[in-house]
This record gives structure tokens, C-alpha cells and sequence, in this order.
């Protein structure tokens, strides 16, 4: 499948890495941004955000924004990450209202996050599992449920829920790198939770296969086939980067720098990506030394 897709967060560390592969791929790619923004940013076009998107033309759609969680919960950034989710994807609900059926996308990727399983041990999580609970999970529930809203209008809605995602211009990657350059990295916690991860090349990849498999709706779990305990990812990251590990952070202090979001790096998600896999998705980074091999050695 080809054609025009709109990506909503193109801007962003996913949705540049989206645009790069699917104008290679020879879609023709539209940005929505809530700043004026030209084609040196990668991508060819742009429409301006608004409370009722112009959404014409388009043959699928994905939507990547959200205001990042993980700076401190304040009551203000709660309405942030409440309006840039459920608030964004009403309004691509809007923009869709108000065009006839045949002018619709037909496809609509909508992010979610891993953090909808809240905190499981142990158990494998595959999409059929039931969701969890805490304030990350109710989010993503709520997210998920205004995703579910589009689908009504026609078209076919896969819920991304996406793990921690893997990139050198990544914020996730940048921060746990800094520990370990300065030669104080270590596990956090008890460093037995499970990360759900996965590079973003291959988060983008998978996007584009979902958009091409008619079979392919509700939600996805989008992370690499082997998740790994905060431990051993630990000790593969300082391997990799030839540094100790030797400097776990305790609970306590990951609560003083983090606030409420060291919950979500305490807790565990042993995600699968079993729709992804049953539907052919062949992934290039499967395991985490092989992304690592692409992350440490540019
Ligand atoms: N990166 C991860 O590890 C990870 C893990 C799980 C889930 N996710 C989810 O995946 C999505 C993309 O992540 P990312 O890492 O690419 O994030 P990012 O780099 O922070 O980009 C987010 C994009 O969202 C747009 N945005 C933010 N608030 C908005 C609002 N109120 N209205 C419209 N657009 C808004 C911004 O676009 P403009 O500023 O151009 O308008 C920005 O480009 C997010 O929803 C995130 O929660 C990411």
C-alpha cells in the first residue's frame, strides 16, 4: 500500500524516523505540527494542528503525539499529557467527522504505550491480556478508548502500544547513556521488571507493515521480540560501551529525581509483540545486542 499518509508528531523522534522510511518507500509523506514547519525538516509537507485537522487527501494516518511523561507529574503537565493523547485524537475524530466516508483515511495508527499493563512481574503480555492499573494505565486506556471512537467512523484502527524505544537521538537512550559514560551506571531497583524495548527503526518498520496488513487492527505491541530484566539490559548497555555497571540506583533516590515516574521504570512489562510476529513482521533488531551493535558504534 502507498499513496499520501498523514503523520500527526512528525516532528517528533518516531515520527521523523516514520517519515524517512515511508518517503522511501514512496509514500508521499504530510506532517501536522502545531509550529510552522518547511521540508528541511525532512519532511515534504506540512498542515497546521488545529482543533479540526484538515485531513483530505489522505490514504492513512498516524498518530504520534503526546507530551512526554517522563518529567515530574505536576496536576498542570497531567492536563498535558491528558489533552496532547485523548485531547489530539478527538480532534483527528473531528477532522474525520465532517468528510464523507470515501474521503477518509483508510487506516489509522494510533500510539499507545506498554505503560497500559501497568505492573505485571512475570507474565508474558501479549495484546489479548487484560490491562492494568495506576495512573499511566488508566491514560493509555483512556487513549486507547478515543482511538476505538475513530474506528466507528470506518476506518481501521491498530493501537500501538509502544515500548521503550531505542534510538541515538532518542531521549530515552540519551538519558541512560549518561550514567554509564560517567562511569556510575547500574541497574535500577532490583533490576528484575522486564523492559519492553525496541529500536526505532524497527518501531517505524513495523508501522508501515500494519498500514499494509488488512488483518492487522486493534492493538499491537510494539517491542522486539525479547524483552529483557532491567539487569541483564544493564549489563548488555555497559558491555557494549565497555563501562562497569557496578552502581545500582535504589528506589528511594529514583523517587527524589523522578517523582511519580520512577513507577514506571520500577515496573514490569514482559510485552510480546505477538500480532506483529504472527503477521510476518521480520524484525532487523530482534535481540538487544543486535541493536546495541547499531546504537554504541555509529
Ligand atoms: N519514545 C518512546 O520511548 C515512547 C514509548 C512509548 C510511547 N511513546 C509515545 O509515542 C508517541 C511519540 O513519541 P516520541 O518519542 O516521538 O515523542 P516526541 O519526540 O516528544 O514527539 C511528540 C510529538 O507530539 C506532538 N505533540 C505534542 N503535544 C501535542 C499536542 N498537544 N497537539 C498536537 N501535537 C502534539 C509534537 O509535535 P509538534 O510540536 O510539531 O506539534 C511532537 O512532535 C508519544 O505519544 C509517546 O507517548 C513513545
Amino acid at each position: 500500500m502507498s499513496g499520501k499518509l498523514g503523520i500527526v508528531g512528525a516532528s517528533g523522534f518516531i515520527g521523523r524516523e516514520l517519515a524517512r522510511q515511508a518517503t522511501a518507500a514512496g509514500w508521499r509523506v504530510c506532517g501536522f505540527s502545531r509550529s510552522a514547519r518547511g521540508a528541511a525538516e525532512g519532511v515534504p509537507s506540512w498542515r497546521a494542528w488545529s482543533e479540526v485537522p484538515d485531513l483530505r487527501g489522505l490514504d492513512a494516518l498516524v498518530n504520534l503525539a503526546g507530551e512526554p511523561v517522563n518529567r515530574r507529574w505536576t496536576a498542570e503537565r497531567r492536563v498535558l499529557f491528558h489533552d496532547s493523547r485523548i485531547g489530539v485524537t478527538e480532534r483527528i475524530a473531528a477532522g474525520l467527522e465532517i468528510l464523507h466516508s470515501a474521503e477518509r483515511p483508510r487506516v489509522l495508527v494510533n500510539a499507545s504505550a506498554v505503560g497500559i499493563y501497568g505492573n505485571r512481574g512475570d507474565e508474558i503480555l501479549e495484546e489479548g491480556v487484560t490491562p492494568g492499573g495506576g495512573y499511566l494505565a488508566d491514560l493509555c486506556r483512556d487513549w486507547e478508548k478515543s482511538a476505538d471512537a475513530v474506528a466507528g467512523l470506518g476506518l481501521r484502527v491498530m493501537k500501538w502500544r509502544i515500548g521503550v524505544v531505542l534510538g541515538r537521538e532518542g531521549e530515552a537512550f540519551k538519558q541512560m547513556m549518561i550514567p554509564f559514560r560517567l562511569g556510575v551506571g547500574g541497574r535500577l531497583g532490583s533490576g528484575r521488571q522486564w523492559m519492553p524495548w525496541i529500536h526505532v527503526e524497527d518501531l517505524a518498520a513495523s508501522m508501515l507493515h500494519g498500514i499494509g496488513h488488512a488483518n492487522l487492527a486493534g492493538p499491537i505491541n510494539g517491542t522486539a521480540p525479547e524483552p529483557e530484566r532491567n539487569a541483564d539490559f544493564t549489563r548488555k548497555l555497559a558491555q557494549a560501551l565497555h563501562r562497569p555497571a557496578i552502581f545500582p540506583a535504589p528506589p528511594f533516590a529514583l523517587k527524589l529525581l523522578l517523582g511519580e515516574f520512577a513507577g514506571v521504570v520500577l515496573a514490569s512489562q514482559r510485552a510480546v509483540p505477538r500480532a506483529l510476529l504472527e503477521s510476518g513482521f521480520k524484525f532487523r533488531y530482534p535481540t538487544l545486542e543486535t541493536a546495541l551493535v547499531e546504537l554504541v558504534n555509529p
